[in-house]
């Protein structure tokens, strides 16, 4: 800590080495313990922790009269000389936890009402309260650190992209709609009635123009804004920090990525072999049912379709004919020990994740099984499943009959259900890319072909004929250069190659349903800058907030936002959003409905 006129140290600072010294500390009163002569006060700055004592000896009668009028949360600044603990009463859980100030000056800064809630990092206060009164929830050492842990983690991410010749540059916040996917936040333009600005999704179209105007390498630490369901993982306001690059091809910003990662994460004590493993989007979908698969455990899913083409199980004979079918499976090992009605609400568990039922067999540790399925099977289909899942005693095979994605997903979800309800170990840091997603998905709702990754997505030059295709599956069997950085099972960061060439672009926008007319009204900027010579291009962006809460082992972002939203989007402190008054909104031209 740098030096100040108010302290010469912080809270966490003094050691054995440090006693004798006249030392001047600020901070507020964690806890005070008052022993009738003698009065100890854990005094808490943002570092840590200093056992501090006052006796009417050495702090004269009006010092100690003050500590004893002292609560909790109140800013104090004490002098006074460092000693070391009396015989048997250091404290090896704090950094200083040897020594103790003893106190001859006190100077009360404030005082402070009785906090909503203890500043303890155990105390379990409602979320709601926490928020509410944000400013005290920060004071508790693990929002400390995790604050902390951001701010470094950030810092070292410059470093590493400044040192590669990344240029920082900001875009702006008021813009025009850049589709990510979501809803946009709209803000009312008072000078242009009845006009919008759109707050950026990402700052997707800005970076390709950057690119276009000659930045090469681009970089910026940007706040993104959504308007969408929130999740564990997902607020409306959250940061990016958003590269692309310019004159390269895949292989080169993702080794580039690579790097930057590597050094960073060193920098927070974790290590990360390079190259990264990469997997397919299909593989990963096919085996691990997710395409941001948690590889730190097994249970794989198996297509066991073979093993009962002439089934006399009817469910499972007709997927075996049907060529858009697949039988799918995985083995929750221990899972099969577990009582029928236990194993019978996983069904539950499985339409949730869009099954229609669950169909499984239990291999009881007795040699015996439990299934409601497994009277159809002959003898050679229960010897191909046990080889093909590798049963033993004790194995919960599970299955999913279905499309393949809608397979895949109902077992992906399954698989990790299982492993926390099974409480599989899930040690250190799991990194890999998924690569190679379909350029297009089918979007039931819209009845229309959807960006799987976003609209300015760069297709594999080999499928860019199928564009044309009247054929859907053949459309949505075009691949792209896309990649995803994959964090523990949580999608933490993405990115692809941009079509640079307009006509291209324009042909992508038309099979997502846009007009001409529509796409130029959208999007008319970049299609004109493409046409000025713009250079092959790709890029990425990590959402920051999910890596740090995967670094912190937190089990939610908003541990690691200071200010976050709930789930419904408000901001409990400030009561946001709230309503404007009649004058604010004639103002902007708008009248409530
Ligand atoms: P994408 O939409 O995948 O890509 O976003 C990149 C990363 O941002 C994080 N993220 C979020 N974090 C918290 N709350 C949210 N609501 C939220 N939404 C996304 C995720 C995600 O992987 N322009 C492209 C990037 C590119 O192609 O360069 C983009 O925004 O970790």
């Amino acid at each position: 800590m740098t030096a100040h006129s108010m302290h010469t140290h912080s809270c966490g600072e003094l050691r054995a080495s440090d006693i004798g010294k006249e030392v001047t500390l600020t901070g507020w009163v964690w806890h005070r313990r008052d022993h009738g002569g003698l009065i100890f006060v854990d005094l808490r700055d943002r570092e840590g922790v200093t056992q501090v004592s006052f006796d009417p000896e050495h702090s004269g009668g009006g010092a100690f009269r003050t500590a004893e009028a002292i609560r909790s949360e109140w800013p104090i600044k004490v002098v006074g000389e460092v000693r070391e603990r009396p015989e048997g009463q250091d404290n090896e859980k704090l950094a200083t936890g040897q020594v103790e100030v003893l106190v001859s000056q006190i100077e009360v800064l404030n005082s402070s009402k009785t906090p909503a809630f203890q500043i303890e990092d155990h105390v379990e206060a409602a979320e709601d309260v926490r928020l509410r009164y944000r400013y005290l929830d920060l004071r508790r050492p693990k929002m400390m650190a995790n604050l902390k842990l951001r701010s470094d983690f950030t810092h070292a991410l410059r470093e590493a992209l400044h040192s590669r010749a990344f240029m920082e540059v900001e875009t702006p916040a008021l813009f025009k709609s850049t589709p990510e996917g979501a809803r946009d936040f709209l803000v009312p333009s008072r000078t242009q009635p009845g006009h919008f600005y759109a707050l950026p999704q990402s700052p997707q179209l800005l970076k390709q123009l950057l690119m276009v105007g000659g930045v090469e390498r681009y970089y910026q630490v940007a706040k993104c804004f959504r308007d969408e369901d929130l999740r564990a993982d997902r607020q409306p306001e959250f940061t990016q920090v958003d590269i692309e690059m310019s004159f390269v091809e895949q292989d080169d910003v993702m080794s580039n990525l690579e790097e930057v990662f590597a050094e960073t994460f060193a920098k927070m004590g974790v290590d990360m072999q390079l190259p990264l493993r990469r997997i397919s989007y299909w593989d990963a979908m096919d085996s691990y049912g997710s395409d941001k698969p948690d590889t730190r455990f097994g249970m794989e899913l198996h297509d066991v379709t073979p093993i009962f083409a002439n089934s006399k199980f009817k469910l499972f004979a007709s997927a075996a004919a049907d060529e858009r079918l697949f039988v799918k499976a995985i083995n929750a090992k221990g899972a099969g020990a577990w009582p029928r009605a236990k194993i019978d609400k996983l069904a539950d568990v499985a339409c949730g994740f869009g099954a229609k039922g669950l169909a499984y067999i239990a291999f009881r540790e007795d040699g015996s099984v439990t299934s409601p399925i497994v009277k159809f099977f002959s003898d050679e289909e229960m010897e191909g499943l046990r080889v093909e899942m590798g049963v033993e005693p004790g194995d919960l095979v599970m299955f999913a009959v279905e499309s393949r994605l809608v397979a895949d997903e109902i077992l992906g979800g399954m698989r990790s259900h299982m492993a926390q309800a099974l409480e599989l170990p899930r040690e250190g840091h799991d990194f890999l890319w998924v690569v190679d997603f379909p350029l297009f998905h089918w979007d039931e709702d819209r009845k229309a072909f959807a960006a799987e990754h976003q609209p300015f997505t760069q297709p594999l030059e080999e499928d860019i004929e199928l564009l044309g295709s009247d054929d859907r599956e053949k459309v949505l069997s075009m691949g792209s250069h896309t990649y995803d950085f994959v964090m523990d099972g949580y999608e933490a960061g993405g990115g692809g190659m941009r079509i640079h060439n307009a006509k291209l672009q324009m042909s992508v926008l038309e099979k997502l349903g846009f007009t001409e007319e529509g796409a130029r009204e959208q999007f008319g900027f970049l299609m004109d800058a493409l046409e000025f010579g713009a250079p092959p291009m790709g890029g990425f962006a990590l959402g920051l907030d999910r890596v740090c809460m995967l670094l912190t082992g937190s089990d939610s972002i908003r541990e690691v936002m200071a200010f976050p939203k709930t789930s419904s989007g408000s901001d409990l402190m400030s009561a946001a959003p709230s309503e404007v008054g009649s004058r604010q909104l004639k103002e902007v031209s708008l009248r409530l409905l």
